[in-house]
């Protein structure tokens, strides 16, 4: 069984959420191969998915998007899990909007999907997108939280056994 695990990030705290979801999942045994969602020509060497992007302006990015149309048929065929990394709006580093990337996830259907409250970091900001992550009212931190995004991959990592017990699954 291999899974693809792609993160689209555009300041790097997707990434690292990615990498821990890659790192349980190899701890599982799993075999995980981690891509930009842009780098991805193909996808007939994967039984299950794993998509994660960051939150921009309460939307995936374009790439990340872009991915999910170029392969929906494929995408509708296997299991696929999905998260978004984001924080804008929040006082206190909830995510304010996670149903605005409603579209992308209801035309995937994915098994689970996940918000992780992410990082919002001035400093590797440029003015642009410091003033409108401010005026979104966002306050300065990282707010990912290890051990949920660990509990949410070991949960994959569970099913994916269980799928491997059970024969595998192609859905109807
Ligand atoms: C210009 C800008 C717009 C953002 N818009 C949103 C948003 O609409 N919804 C949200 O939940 N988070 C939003 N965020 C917060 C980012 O999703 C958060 O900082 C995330 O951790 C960035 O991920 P990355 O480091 O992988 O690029 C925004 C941040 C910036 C800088």
């Amino acid at each position: 069984m291999k899974i693809l695990l792609t993160s689209s990030s555009k300041h790097g705290s997707t990434d690292e959420v990615a990498a821990v979801i890659a790192e349980r999942l190899q701890a599982a045994q799993i075999d995980v191969e981690t891509k930009r969602p842009e780098d991805v020509d193909t996808v007939d060497d994967y039984d299950a998915f794993v998509l994660g992007s960051a939150v921009y302006m309460t939307k995936w990015t374009p790439e990340a998007v872009d991915f999910t149309k170029r392969f929906h048929d494929a995408l509708k065929a296997k299991p696929v899990w999905a998260f978004s990394v984001g924080l804008s709006g929040l006082p206190k580093g909830k995510v304010s909007d996670p149903m605005r990337i409603g579209p992308v996830l209801l035309a995937l259907d994915p098994e689970d999907h996940m918000t992780f409250a992410g990082r919002f970091d001035p400093s590797r900001l440029n003015l642009r997108e410091r003033s409108i992550a401010k005026l979104g009212g966002a306050s300065e931190g990282d707010f990912r939280d290890w051990g949920e995004v660990r509990q949410w991959a070991d949960a994959i990592a569970t099913s994916l056994h269980d799928d491997t017990l059970t024969g595998g699954r192609e859905r109807p």
